[in-house]
């Protein structure tokens, strides 16, 4: 068991360093293993350590994507005040499993206090990349992260339940790209007033323990300088479709559209628009989404040299009284008019 971890290790490291020279990342931190959590599973100890390979964000997908989940180092930091001196070059003292919340136990590091903290990765960028762009994502960091590419303080980001893109082209080396997240969660510690749900540090009754740090996706992408960043997208019990789409920098580029049954090349819909403002267009004979009969649809966007996809059902909901509760209804056509 221990040579099957150890050789996965090696394979790993080798993998990462395939196409590039490797610089040595760390020397000796504290090996990755799972720790028991007060509430385990079965599943706790199968995760292994290449967590979460989905693409992550299905609002907005695109074709092209690393993950950087998996092992990184970790070591905890001793104030705020830490951030202004990053460990560049240097060795962190234990691994850590992304993006598992400092406290869990398939973090490996089960903490407590876990207020400031230091992770580091390495990452290289496929060649084929070579003529984009170069995003790097963050699904969450609880609650503030700086981020630092290759000794550039790349950004800032507050609030640990948002997402946070930085375009790092720029950084680049060219080869193993050192990646350093200070994290800062003070919970509900100190003079702090964040939004924290029921994150407590002196977990007690209905209260728990804080979820700190990176808990959700790190990857990166490919994308042109004017891409696709965000967008809103509607579908009512009428067939109409509202979009929005928000550029990286244009507020005029054209946008086509096209949506398809889920899985299947046949096309219920096309449509042209421009960013920033919503788009409407009606499918004809939509099928409805219900509990009984989920029907998403495909959803393409091209810009420019940028495409992603998303999808749509078609659902309008209403809220109504029923033997004097309220409660949440779904429209149907007929009713909707
Ligand atoms: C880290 O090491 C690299 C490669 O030796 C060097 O180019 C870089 O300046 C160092 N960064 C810092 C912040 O010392
Ligand atoms: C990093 O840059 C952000 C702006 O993106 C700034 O607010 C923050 O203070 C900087 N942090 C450090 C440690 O330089
Ligand atoms: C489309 O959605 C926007 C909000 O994104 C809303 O302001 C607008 O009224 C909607 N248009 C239609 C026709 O429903
Ligand atoms: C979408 O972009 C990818 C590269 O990200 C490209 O390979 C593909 O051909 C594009 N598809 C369309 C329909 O433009």
């Amino acid at each position: 068991m221990h040579f099957i971890i150890t050789f996965a290790l090696v394979a790993q490291a080798l993998a990462i360093s395939s196409d590039q020279q490797q610089q040595p990342l760390v020397k000796n931190p504290r090996k990755y293993s799972v720790q028991t959590p007060p509430l385990d599973t079965d599943w706790t100890y199968q995760v292994g350590t290449n967590p979460w390979p989905q693409y992550p964000r299905p609002k907005l997908v695109r074709s092209q994507w690393k993950s950087l989940n998996g092992i990184w180092t970790y070591s905890s930091a001793s104030s705020r005040g830490a951030v202004s001196d990053p460990p560049f070059n240097t060795t962190l003292s234990q691994e850590v499993l992304v993006p598992f919340c400092l406290e869990s136990g398939l973090s490996g590091i089960q903490g407590s206090n876990t207020i400031y903290s230091w992770y580091k990765t390495a990452f290289t960028v496929p060649s084929s990349w070579k003529s984009e762009r170069v995003l790097l994502n963050f699904g969450a960091v609880d609650y503030e992260a700086t981020v630092f590419v290759n000794g550039h303080n790349a950004t800032f980001h507050r609030g640990g339940y948002s997402a946070f893109s930085v375009d790092v082209t720029d950084y680049l080396n060219g080869q193993q790209n050192e990646l350093i997240v200070f994290a800062f969660d003070p919970t509900d510690g100190d003079d702090f007033v964040i939004p924290v749900g029921k994150q407590t540090l002196n977990p007690s009754h209905i209260f728990y323990r804080p979820c700190s740090g990176i808990w959700q996706t790190v990857w990166i992408e490919p994308a042109p300088k004017n891409h696709i960043s965000d967008l809103n997208i509607n579908g009512d019990a009428g067939g109409q479709v509202n979009l929005t789409v928000i550029a990286s920098q244009s507020k005029s580029s054209s946008v086509d559209i096209t949506i398809r049954e889920k899985g299947s090349k046949t096309l219920v819909a096309k449509h042209s628009g421009f960013v920033g403002s919503p788009i409407t267009f009606t499918v004809q004979s939509a099928n409805l989404w219900s509990p009984d009969s989920p029907t998403l649809y495909d959803v393409s966007i091209k810009m420019g040299a940028d495409n992603i996809t998303t999808y749509t059902g078609f659902r309008t909901v209403s809220k109504d009284r029923a033997n004097g509760v309220q409660r949440v209804f779904l429209v149907s056509l007929s009713a909707s008019t």
